[in-house]
């Protein structure tokens, strides 16, 4: 009986012993959220997420790969070993870390709101969009999701499984609100100046972070000290500079 326990936790590599040897680093996150992870027209992966996952991999001496996962199954793709971190924009929340095991938070952002331009000066805060007239959209399991429901209880509410889906209702008028992340909708409103109009003041307090499975400290001590590292160095503000002030 003993043995068989001992062998079952041999098996159980950890997420830094699995990383060494096979020599790689598999990330996952979900492509279509700016400017974290965006695919290109030639079906690379770029984006600050990206770009600091290339950074850990090359200081951990494996390879970088990229495996792009739809949002409603990132978690179980974690959990069941399709990758070994989750460097996706996700936010720390309590229902998630009590699944996940998340390091230190590498930004802190907060839900925004893009409206009609018709709705301009009409809606001020999400306050405003709090009436059964009113159709927000959002993104399926995001906190952008969450929050609509909550903050915003009376709206009725559209949830579409890519931010690109979401974000059009408003574009096309279909929808009078988008209710998303701060960066992206930041981005979004610049590209589309004429179709949505910005609300930027964010109406909730998100620190998004790594996510790793539980029950391993070794990771998550490697992930804090690699980022204070990153912060320390330059490489994390030449790379947030990059993907966020341009
Ligand atoms: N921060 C939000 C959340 O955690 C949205 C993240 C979306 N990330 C992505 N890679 N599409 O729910």
């Amino acid at each position: 009986a003993c043995s068989a326990l001992v062998s079952t936790q041999a098996m159980a590599k950890s997420a830094l012993e699995q990383i060494q040897d096979s020599g790689k680093l598999r990330v996952c996150f979900d492509a279509g959220y700016m400017p974290f992870e965006m695919k290109t027209k030639d079906g690379r992966f770029i984006g600050f997420d990206i770009d600091m996952g290339k950074q850990m991999a090359r200081a951990m001496g494996v390879t970088f790969v990229p495996v792009n996962t739809a949002w409603d199954g990132i978690i179980p793709a974690l959990q069941t070993g399709k990758c070994d971190i989750i460097m996706g924009g996700m936010t720390i929340t309590p229902k998630r870390n009590m699944k996940v095991n998340f390091a230190h938070p590498y930004i802190v952002i907060g839900q925004t709101i893009l409206i009609k331009p018709s709705l301009k000066g009409k809606i001020k805060s999400y306050k405003d969009l709090n009436n059964a007239k009113y159709t927000i959209a959002s993104k399926l399991g995001t906190t952008g999701a969450q929050a609509a429901k909550r903050y915003i209880p009376k709206a009725k509410l559209q949830l579409f499984d890519t931010e690109a889906d979401g974000v059009l209702q408003v574009a096309n008028g279909k929808a009078d609100a988008f209710v998303y992340d701060m960066p992206f909708n930041a981005i979004y409103a610049s590209q589309h100046k004429k179709q949505v109009a910005f609300i930027e003041k964010p109406f909730t307090y998100e620190p998004l972070a790594w996510a790793v499975r539980q029950g391993d400290p070794d990771f998550l001590n490697f992930l804090n000290n690699f980022l204070r590292q990153t912060r320390g160095d330059g490489t994390y503000k030449r790379l947030y500079d990059h993907w966020f002030k341009s």
